[in-house]
């Protein structure tokens, strides 16, 4: 479909055309046309016409060009809905996040893998090429009472290999954020990343009292699965750049992300319950 800019210069090339031919098409037409030209500019009809001409009709002319193309910013004239629920799946309000507990397969596996030196991290988690990451660099008390008790080879207390699992995930979400969510929420959690400048919508502040702990776990998960263009119309003025994680991020590293997020920040999620 052509644009609108494509019919005006089409009218624009025809009455040109027009004009020229009935100019051209008489003899003395020329003259007539440059004669009253000619006559303005030498002041043969007074300076007030020639100031007239010369001055306060490309000045007018100047002065709507220019509001036109003037970049005009307009207020969105609703408020944004920061939570909105009309679209939200209620199913995601109980859940839990299934990562926050270790479960005693979960206990047990990771202490065999202690065992064997192989404990597994994320796939994104690596800190140098070729250096996989070692649970030895995580410097928590529980991480390392643990693993003091495991190469020592005999009793593994489970309550403390529990703590140390919960630090290694933690240690995980970190790194992860780091790397996802860091450009747009800043290294402090704050919503100052290098990127957030160039939002007119900022990226949130997590350290804020009136975002993450205002809502439920599932909630933040779904929030951060379906990203900006997720969001309902009440949430649309000042569009979000929010990525959606959903194709990028699996459930595991999301909820993964969301456990560090709560714990980075001091703050805790609402419980469903208490939502209602
Ligand atoms: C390209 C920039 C950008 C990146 C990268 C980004 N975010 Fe966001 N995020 C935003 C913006 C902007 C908002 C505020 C608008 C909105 O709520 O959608 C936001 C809002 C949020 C919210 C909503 C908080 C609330 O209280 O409603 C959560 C949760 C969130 N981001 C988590 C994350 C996580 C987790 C990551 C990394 C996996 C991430 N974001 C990466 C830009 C980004």
């Amino acid at each position: 479909m052509p644009s609108s800019g494509m019919f005006f210069a089409l009218y624009i090339a025809i009455i040109l055309i027009g004009a020229a031919i009935y100019i051209f098409s008489s003899i003395g037409g020329i003259q007539r046309l440059i004669d009253p030209i000619r006559k303005t500019y030498s002041g043969a009809y007074g300076p007030t016409a020639r100031l007239m001409i010369f001055i306060f009709v490309p000045a007018v002319f100047g002065c709507t060009v220019f509001s036109w193309m003037k970049p005009i910013k307009i207020t969105p004239d609703a408020m944004r809905i920061q939570h909105p629920t009309s679209n939200f799946p209620k199913k995601f309000e109980t859940m839990k996040n299934p990562i926050a507990n270790p479960t005693g397969p979960e206990i047990e596996e990771f202490i065999e893998q202690a065992r064997n030196n192989n404990v597994r991290f994320l796939p994104q988690i690596h800190l140098e090429e070729g250096r996989p990451v070692n649970i030895e660099q995580i410097p928590k008390p529980s991480t390392q009472a643990f693993l003091k008790q495991v190469r020592e080879g005999g009793y593994v207390d489970k309550v403390l290999a529990k703590k140390a699992l919960l630090e290694k995930r933690l240690f995980e979400g970190m790194i992860l954020y780091q790397i996802n969510c860091r450009p747009c929420h800043g290294s402090e959690l704050a919503g100052a990343g290098p990127m957030a400048y160039g939002f007119k919508l900022r990226p949130i502040d997590f350290l804020k009292s009136e975002t993450i702990e205002t809502v439920t776990e599932g909630y933040i998960f779904w929030r951060v699965r379906n990203g900006g263009i997720g969001l309902p119309t009440e949430s649309t003025p000042w569009d979000s750049a929010m990525p959606a994680w959903k194709n990028d991020l699996t459930e595991e590293e999301i909820w993964t992300i969301i456990l560090a997020i709560y714990d980075m920040s001091g703050k805790a999620p609402l419980t469903p319950d208490k939502s209602k």
